[in-house]
């Protein structure tokens, strides 16, 4: 059972740019019955602009991280940094948890950065992400080692972190959220992009379009079934769209 079991908000009619989020502004009922959920749709959907009210509902850095690293920047909405957070509302079930993680892909760089300063002074700290600066790993490397020595129990959000995989890395990554689902101990809450992680077992997916949000099964979604036929022949496809 998930710990994130209902995500809702009222329609937008405040003025800011959440009105013009043809997917938000008619206001949201998502039931989170799994505790793998994903975000999918087209670029501009809104899905991110969801996911870091979530996080920031739940208390996390919108700079990515957990509760101990909570970095400011300049731009607030009413005490909140994302302007739909001060709408949402979240409910849980059995219980709320506090522990967790925020990451987005862009901006892991910063947060490998301020790994790295508080190591600087406490060299331990650095033990919870495989021993060495997450500058000197690759992107790949380095977000899996967060996910192999840091991720336990919580509530994972994560905005496409297949931007720093490999395929087969991406196979690992389900397969480490596999490890965490079966604990009943951790739930992800996971835009994407990624046609194979979309795939993963009992998942819950829902797609952001002109419509709204709406629950679909990866077989639905565009991410999958254009990546099969592209992939199924890749020369008649191109040849269809160059000529065409
Ligand atoms: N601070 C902001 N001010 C004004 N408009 C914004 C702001 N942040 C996002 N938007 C707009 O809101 C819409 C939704 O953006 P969002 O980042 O949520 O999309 P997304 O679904 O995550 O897209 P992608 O798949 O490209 O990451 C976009 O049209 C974007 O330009
Ligand atoms: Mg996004």
């Amino acid at each position: 059972m998930p710990f994130l079991s209902r995500i809702s908000h009222p329609s937008l009619l405040d003025g800011t740019y959440l009105q013009h989020i043809p997917s938000l502004n008619n206001g949201l009922r998502l039931c989170l019955d799994s505790n793998v959920t994903f975000f999918v749709g087209e670029n501009g959907s809104g899905k991110s602009t969801l996911l870091e009210a979530i996080a920031e509902q739940c208390g996390f850095s919108l700079k990515g991280g957990n509760r101990n690293h909570n970095l400011n920047t300049g731009h607030r909405f009413e005490g909140y940094e994302s302007a739909l957070a001060p709408y949402l509302q979240l409910a849980w079930s059995p219980r709320r948890i506090n522990e967790g993680f925020f990451m987005r892909a862009e901006s892991f760089f910063n947060f490998a950065s301020y790994i790295d300063e508080l190591a600087a002074d406490d060299p331990r700290l650095l033990r919870a992400y495989g021993g060495r600066s997450l500058h000197e790993q690759s992107h790949g490397e380095s977000f899996l080692s967060l996910f192999n020595n840091q991720f336990e129990s919580g509530i994972y959000i994560l905005d496409e972190p297949e931007a720093a995989l490999s395929p087969a890395r991406i196979l690992a990554f389900m397969s480490v959220i596999h490890e965490l689902d079966r604990s009943g101990r951790a739930q992800f809450i996971i835009a994407t992009h990624s046609p194979m992680l979309i795939c993963y077992p009992g998942a819950t997916i829902y797609q952001f379009d002109e419509s709204g949000v709406r629950e679909t099964s990866y077989e639905n979604t565009e991410h999958f079934y254009l990546t099969k036929s592209f992939l199924d022949n890749p020369e008649a496809y191109l040849r269809h769209l160059m000529d065409g």
